[in-house]
C-alpha cells in the first residue's frame, strides 16, 4: 500500500509540487492528491512577473492567491517561483515604447517596486523565494561568458541586477529564504559558474540563502555529477532545494516518442529514481526540500504531441506508478 509521500520523507525534506491555480481545489482530483502527497507548493506559472503584473501598476493576484490560499488551509509551505527572470516578464520592465531599453534608473525602479509589492504580499505565506532565475550562460565549459547575455536585465545592468534582488527581497521579508534558482546545474561547466555567483555575493554580505538546483534530469542523469554537484555547494554553507524535479522516460532528444507508458520505461524510472533519492537522503542534512515540476503525468511542460513524457511517480489518473513503490522501498530501507 503507497504511502503518501510527505509521510514517507517527513524526516527528511518537505516535498512539493508545482500547481496552476486549477490544480489547487479541493474539489478536484489534483486538489485531493496534493492534500495526500504534497507539504510544500509552487506556483507553475501565476507567480511569474508578466502574470502578477502584466501592465504596469496593475497586479493580477487571483490564481497566486488562489494557490496560497489552499496551501494555508492545508497547512502547506509556498515557495515562490520566480522575482527576476529573462522569461515570462513583461516587456515594459525592459523596453521603452519605442523599444528602446530602458535606463537603470528607471529600470531598477520597477524591480525594486515589483518585488517589494510581491514579496511584501506574501510575508506571512511564502517562506522561500527563487529571487534570480537562470542567470547564468548554460554553455561554454571555459567559463569564459559567465551570464546569460542575452537578458534584457544584463543588458541594462551587468551583474549588479542579481545583487539588487536580493537585497530588495529581503529588506521586503527579512524571514524569508532567498534562492538563486538554475537548470543543468550539475554540469560541472555550469556548477561552478553556479558556485562563484553564489560565493561573490555571500562575500559581499548580499542576502542569499539557498541554492535551487532544477532537477530537469534524465533518466540516464549521472549519481556522481549529482553527489559533487552537493559536495561542492555544500561549501559554500547554502541551503540546497531541488526545485523543478521531473524525469523523462527518454534516454535522448531523439528516441522517437511514444504515448505508452512501457515497462522499458518503468525500468529506467526505477533505476534512476531510487538512484536519485538515495542521494538527497545522503544529503538531507542540506537539502531542505524537493519539488516535483508538477503532480501526475496527466500534465507536464515536456509533453509533445505524440510524445508524452510521463516524468512523475504519479500516474496520468494521479495513482501511484511501479516507480513509486520502488522509491517507497527504497526511503524504507533507510
Ligand atoms: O499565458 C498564456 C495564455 O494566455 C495563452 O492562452 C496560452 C496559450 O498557449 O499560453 C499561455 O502561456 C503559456 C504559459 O506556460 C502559461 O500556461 C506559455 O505559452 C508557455 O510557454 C508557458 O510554459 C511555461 C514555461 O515555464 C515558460 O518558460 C511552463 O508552463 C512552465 O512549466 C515552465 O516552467 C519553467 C520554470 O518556470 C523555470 N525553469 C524551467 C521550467 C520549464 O521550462
Amino acid at each position: 500500500v503507497a504511502i503518501p509521500l510527505k509521510e514517507l520523507f517527513k524526516d527528511f525534506f518537505p516535498i512539493g509540487a508545482a500547481v496552476t491555480p486549477q490544480q489547487a481545489d479541493p474539489g478536484t482530483n489534483h486538489g485531493v492528491a496534493l492534500q495526500k502527497h504534497f507539504s510544500s507548493i509552487t506556483a507553475e506559472n501565476v507567480m511569474k512577473p508578466d502574470a502578477l503584473q502584466r501592465n504596469k501598476g496593475f497586479y493580477t493576484w487571483e490564481g497566486a492567491d488562489r494557490i496560497v490560499q489552499f496551501a494555508k488551509s492545508n497547512n502547506m509551505k509556498v515557495r515562490g517561483h520566480t522575482l527576476t527572470w529573462h522569461s515570462q516578464t513583461p516587456d515594459w520592465m525592459f523596453y521603452d515604447q519605442d523599444g528602446a531599453l530602458l535606463s537603470k534608473e528607471i529600470a531598477m525602479e520597477q524591480l525594486k517596486e515589483h518585488i517589494t509589492t510581491v514579496v511584501t504580499r506574501y510575508k506571512d505565506d511564502v517562506y522561500a523565494w527563487d529571487v534570480v532565475n537562470e542567470a547564468l550562460f548554460d554553455w561554454d565549459p571555459n567559463g569564459v561568458i559567465v551570464y546569460r547575455e542575452d537578458s534584457p536585465w544584463y543588458k541594462i545592468f551587468g551583474e549588479s541586477y542579481i545583487d539588487s534582488a536580493f537585497v530588495f527581497a529581503h529588506r521586503a521579508d527579512p524571514n524569508a529564504k532567498l534562492f538563486y534558482n538554475d537548470y543543468n546545474s550539475i554540469f560541472s561547466w555550469k556548477r561552478n559558474k553556479i558556485y562563484d555567483l553564489v560565493k561573490r555575493l555571500k562575500d559581499n554580505n548580499i542576502p542569499i540563502h539557498g541554492v535551487g538546483l532544477q532537477g530537469h534530469w534524465m533518466v540516464e542523469t549521472s549519481e556522481q555529477d549529482i553527489r559533487t554537484t552537493l559536495d561542492l555547494f555544500r561549501g559554500l554553507g547554502v541551503e540546497i532545494q531541488i526545485t523543478e524535479l521531473d524525469l523523462p522516460v527518454y534516454l535522448s532528444n531523439t528516441e522517437p516518442g511514444s504515448t505508452v507508458y512501457t515497462d522499458t520505461f518503468s525500468f529506467r524510472q526505477k533505476q534512476a529514481y531510487s538512484m536519485i533519492f538515495n542521494v538527497l537522503l545522503d544529503y538531507s542534512d542540506i537539502i531542505t526540500g524537493v519539488t516535483f515540476w508538477g503532480i501526475g503525468d496527466d500534465h507536464t511542460w515536456l509533453d509533445q504531441p505524440g510524445r508524452k513524457a510521463f516524468p512523475f511517480l504519479l500516474d496520468e489518473e494521479l495513482k501511484p506508478k511501479p516507480v513509486y513503490f520502488e522509491v517507497q522501498k527504497l526511503v524504507q530501507s533507510r
